[in-house]
């Protein structure tokens, strides 16, 4: 059997009570299929608006073995190309931010326009053709400040994302934001220990003193089910869509996406270690109301994100290996916010830059005992980690039907 379909056997076999077993967070051909199947054909988060805003701005990210590149065109338009000159292949965009009116290869300066055609190569003999060596396209999307890429030759509907998405985040204005700060750190742990952990807040007790002082624990939080029968989340929904603002639970059929307002622990209404605003400027001048909960969407496997009244703090999820994951944070505030006027840095940043950092080291920790071969997965909480076996509920369906689809 080669690799594939002993996976596919791995999965039909899969027992959803628990997490998975060992191959599955460490083996680097299944980390190679997963590549293939999941990371090179779904929409991934790939950066926000905000940071592309004037033509030639442009991003950088790396998915897998593709290095890709997002950026502003003169026409106003998102665009993203594999950041790979077609000369003899050199990555051109070598910084993770940049602008630029044109992308000129550092290797032999090839030049290529904002639209990826090649419009300079120097000393190439008469008969070459520059129309034949555009950049190569990525797909790419955005919807309420999200911007989205898809490496597939052709990309799954984008059109229900964006559905999902309008109506929780257009209020927040996130296009008219700026990055205040970002941080990216890299995690010793498979991609799928960073959700499982994501998605449950059992271990949050015991690991994260800065977040519980404003997150609460309840399972609803993190759950599956929405928190329809909880009164306390009717009547802050109630009182938030009466204000125009999208609150109830949503979850894409698929799984894939939620969407959902929640309440901060009572008298909290942002992340900070005492729960009051970091930010003294709204995030949007159309959601004034000061305390609006948390926004919460998580969208696999690239992003989680909470979007608040002051500001919203964003994640984005990479795969580098079997077992190291990278993980950028960014806090984006209002884009007339300053910094020392409106909001302190330390203040908007400390409670996130310290879960995260527990989260790395439980995460780690997570990957060491799995890399054992003594480790075999135990029962899931029912109470408290159903998101973890909703993740792994998408994970396995989806790497399923996409192999069987690939099957002989
Ligand atoms: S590889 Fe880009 S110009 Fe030669
Ligand atoms: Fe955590």
């Amino acid at each position: 059997m080669n690799a594939r379909d002993q996976l596919i056997d791995r999965l039909r076999r899969r027992d959803p009570r628990g997490a998975l077993e060992r191959a599955l967070y460490v083996d680097p051909q299944i980390y190679q299929v997963e590549l293939e199947e999941i990371w090179y054909k779904e929409w991934l988060f790939a950066g926000h608006d905000c940071e592309l805003k004037s033509p030639g701005s442009f991003l950088t990210v790396q998915v897998g073995e593709y290095p890709v590149v997002v950026l502003r065109d003169r026409d106003g338009g998102l665009r993203a190309f594999h950041n790979s000159c077609r000369h003899r292949g050199s990555r051109i965009c070598t910084t993770e931010h940049g602008s630029a009116p044109r992308l000129v290869c550092p290797y032999h300066q090839w030049t290529y326009a904002l639209d990826g055609r090649l419009i300079a190569a120097r000393d190439m003999d008469g008969g070459f053709d520059k129309t034949r060596y555009s950049l190569k396209s990525v797909h790419c999307a955005s919807v309420g400040g999200y911007v989205w890429i898809c490496l597939a030759p052709v990309a799954p509907d984008f059109e229900p994302l964006r559905r999902q998405l309008e109506p929780y985040f257009l209020p927040h204005h996130l296009h008219r934001t700026k990055v205040a700060f970002e941080c990216t750190i890299v995690e010793e742990a498979n991609w799928k220990l960073v959700w499982e952990n994501n998605r449950e807040c059992y271990h949050c007790a015991g690991n994260h003193p800065e977040l519980c002082r404003t997150f609460p624990e309840e399972p609803v939080i993190t759950g599956v089910s929405g928190g329809f029968a909880n009164p306390r989340i009717a009547a802050k929904w109630a009182r938030w869509e009466s204000i125009g603002l999208e609150s109830q639970y949503r979850l894409s059929a698929d799984g894939q996406c939620r969407t959902v307002r929640y309440p901060l622990i009572e008298g909290a209404t942002c992340y900070t270690m005492d729960g009051r605003a970091a930010v003294r400027r709204p995030l949007s001048d159309a959601v004034t109301e000061p305390d609006v909960g948390t926004l919460l969407l998580f969208h696999f496997p690239t992003t989680w994100n909470h979007v608040m009244a002051d500001h919203a703090t964003t994640f984005r999820l990479l795969p580098l290996s079997p077992t190291r994951t990278q993980l950028t944070t960014k806090w984006l505030v209002h884009e007339d916010a300053v910094e020392g006027v409106d909001y302190d840095l330390k203040r908007l940043t400390e409670v996130w830059m310290a879960t995260n950092d527990e989260d790395r080291r439980v995460c780690q920790e997570n990957q060491i005992g799995v890399n054992s071969p003594a480790y075999e997965p135990g029962p899931y909480s029912d109470v408290h980690e159903a998101g973890c076996r909703q993740f792994l509920d998408w994970y396995g369906t989806r790497l399923r039907q996409r192999l069987e689809a690939g099957a002989p």
